[in-house]
């Protein structure tokens, strides 16, 4: 691809001119998400500093991603919330660039009966962040959002353009706020961007099968239920309703692959540290651009993976939306970047690192 090369060929031409390994913050780095982007930063090259507080992930994330790329990344368990930690780190690790910003609380049901557990964890950490940025002169910051700020949208598939609607949920709603506190804070400060980029629903594995989405207790998204029941961890899956206006029934989703959605953040990471951005403050859509169902995706897994998942139609889940998908347009010119991978082979990666796990914990 053309937009790839030259991409590729800048960032090149950037790094030799700044001959030390770009120095980058994760957080929230040993997370789902967080993981795969380290894997990808760390194979173009950047040096990376994990800080994350295990709250939803495991210490043994890291050994993963040494066994892919063959590098530990520098990690200390500190709580995002806590600012004189944050402080301290960013002073003995002198020279961080960039913060990609990814630690904070995700499960919406729980997000109704701890709100102020959302609203702590998601708002003051990136207030923290956002604060330490100038102390510590470091340049910008990628930002997790979601697609749930556009509810359920008018038109489809959506653009950034969308209207953000009333959030259902406090972690909808930490996440809305969050864009606004960045936009507040980047329109007052011409130093420091942001590039937001709003996911869809990340799916799949790393190919390696090493790193890999790990829920705690039982799970609350689509794949991780799938995959376990498929496992024969839980009895059934529960498919919650079949009478949307939708052509199945189902709820429809833009499922985009993990892997991918990580190269994302390398290449945002670069276009903050070029100055290539054209505003201080980026919105870029995260999705593939196609609408799949509930229905669909179970039975692409059963086919792909030659394995049954029993599963039953249940009531509504409280607060779902009933199909959205995104328009990727913008993020694939202006970023040069688009999800590549099948929907069939990220279910097999799903399905891969499933019985990695189970293979681990048998042993
Ligand atoms: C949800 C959040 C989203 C958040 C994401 C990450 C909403 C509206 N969206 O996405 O903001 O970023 O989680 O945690 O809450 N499903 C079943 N059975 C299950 C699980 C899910 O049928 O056991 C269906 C859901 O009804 C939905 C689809 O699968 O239609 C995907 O669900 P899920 O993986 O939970 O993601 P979202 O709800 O889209």
């Amino acid at each position: 691809m053309e937009i790839k090369k030259k991409i590729k060929q800048t960032w090149n031409n950037w790094r030799a001119s700044n001959s030390d390994a770009v120095k980058i913050l994760v957080t929230g780095g040993t997370g789902y998400i967080g993981s795969h982007t380290v894997v990808e930063l760390q194979q173009a090259g950047f040096e990376v500093y994990i800080v994350d507080n295990l709250s939803n992930s495991n210490i043994d994330v890291l050994n993963g991603i040494e066994k892919i790329t063959g590098k530990m990344p520098v990690f200390e368990n500190i709580d995002c919330t806590d600012y004189v930690a944050m402080d301290r780190f960013l002073s003995k690790h002198e020279g961080i660039q960039a913060i990609i910003h990814f630690a904070a609380s995700k499960a919406v049901g729980e997000s109704v009966k701890k709100p102020l557990l959302y609203y702590r964890n998601n708002v003051v950490s990136l207030i923290n962040q956002l604060e330490l940025m100038s102390i510590h002169h470091i340049k910008g910051i990628v930002f997790s959002s979601s697609c749930t700020v556009y509810g359920q949208p008018d038109v489809l598939p959506v653009t950034e353009a969308a209207p953000r609607k009333t959030a259902l949920s406090p972690y909808g709603n930490t996440k809305q706020i969050c864009e606004d506190i960045i936009m507040d804070t980047i329109y007052s400060n011409d130093q420091l961007k942001s590039i937001i980029l709003r996911y869809f629903n990340p799916i799949g594995a790393h190919p390696s099968a090493y790193i890999g989405e790990l829920p705690n207790g039982v799970p609350n998204n689509l794949i991780p239920f799938v995959t376990q029941t498929a496992a024969g961890i839980r009895d059934e899956l529960k498919v919650f309703g079949s009478d949307y206006n939708t052509p199945d029934g189902t709820c429809i989703r833009d499922y985009i692959n993990v892997v991918d959605l990580a190269k994302a953040h390398v290449v945002a990471v670069q276009r903050m540290l070029e100055n290539k951005t054209k505003k201080n403050v980026e919105i870029f859509n995260l999705g593939t651009g196609r609408g799949l169902s509930v229905m669909e995706i179970i039975k692409t897994f059963e086919k792909v993976n030659k394995v049954a998942v029993p599963h039953q139609i249940v009531e509504h889940r409280e607060g779902d939306i009933e199909q959205v998908w995104a328009d990727p347009t913008y993020a694939n010119e202006e970023l040069g970047w688009k999800a590549e991978e099948s929907v069939e082979d990220t279910l097999k990666s799903a399905w891969k690192w499933q019985k990695y796990i189970m293979k681990k914990a048998d042993k």
